[in-house]
């Protein structure tokens, strides 16, 4: 599917790899809808690429249909998300908090398939495309943590790999509908999310990675989005760009 004049929705483009991608998008000729819950990055982001911004709340599935008002979009790209960490058991011998869990399941998975599934209603009310009858495409983000969780990585890790687990059976779904489905499980990624770590973690994080052995750059993933929108073979499929990484356990 080309890019250039489709109507594109990113979520979390805000910030990181959401923002890269909505940037990237943008040059290629998209006209970019962000849904973020940083109304203050969401809009000055939009401002510079022309794009418009939708204060939404992606675990809120009224408020992913109030943003998706009068849109029509072709591309759908979840970014959005949330780190949390706790151990299952912590040192002082609690429990996991419950709506710690709760919250990155609803966030991260809800979040998602509520993106999705109205973004797919909509790609699939939308007239075919091209020959093969290609009407949309939707690439939500999981994690290398979905396969490899860390210590202390639970919630995020049962959240990204319901995002994985997702991918295929939503493909099958849409597949009469011309609107194929992907995922890109990330590796580590210099976005705020890691940011905020001192130079020298930043680097000992990096250097786990067999080659580069360095944090991707947000650009790097944003390049993935475009070559899946483009490659119309690549469907019901979770693809790592990890830079060849298995996570430790911490
Ligand atoms: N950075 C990495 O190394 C890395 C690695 C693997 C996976 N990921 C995943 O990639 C995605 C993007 O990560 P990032 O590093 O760019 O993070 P980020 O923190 O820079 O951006 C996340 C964005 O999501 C928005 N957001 C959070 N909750 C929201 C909600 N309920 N509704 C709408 N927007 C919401 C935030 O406001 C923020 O703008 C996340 O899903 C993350 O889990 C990142």
């Amino acid at each position: 599917m080309q890019i250039d004049g489709m109507q594109a929705v990113v979520t979390g483009g805000a910030s990181g790899l959401g923002e890269a991608t909505a940037r990237m998008l943008a040059r290629a000729g998209a006209q970019i809808a962000i849904f973020d819950m940083n109304r203050v990055r969401g809009e000055a982001v939009a401002a510079e690429i022309g794009g418009s911004f939708h204060a939404v709340d992606v675990a809120d599935a009224a408020s992913v249909a109030a943003g998706l008002n009068g849109l029509s979009p072709r591309i759908c790209i979840s970014c959005a998300g949330i780190a949390p960490g706790a151990k299952t058991v912590d040192r002082e011998g609690n429990a996991h908090d419950a709506a710690l869990f709760a919250k990155a399941i609803n966030i991260n998975l809800i979040g998602t398939f509520n993106v999705a599934s109205q973004c797919a209603a909509l790609m699939a009310a939308q007239a075919p495309l091209g020959d093969d009858g290609a009407r949309g495409v939707i690439i939500n983000t999981a994690s290398v943590a979905a396969f490899e969780g860390q210590i202390g990585q639970t919630a995020y890790a049962a959240s990204k790999g319901g995002v994985a687990a997702l991918t295929l059976p939503m493909a099958r779904d849409l597949a009469r509908s011309g609107v194929r489905v992907m995922a890109i499980a990330p590796g580590l990624f210099l976005t705020p999310m890691l940011e905020g770590l001192p130079q020298e973690v930043q680097d000992s994080l990096g250097a786990q990675a067999p080659f580069p052995a360095r944090l991707g750059k947000p650009d790097e993933y944003a390049n993935l989005v475009c070559h899946i929108v483009k490659s119309q073979m690549l469907n019901g499929e979770v693809i790592r760009l990890d830079a060849a990484i298995r996570m430790t356990p911490k």
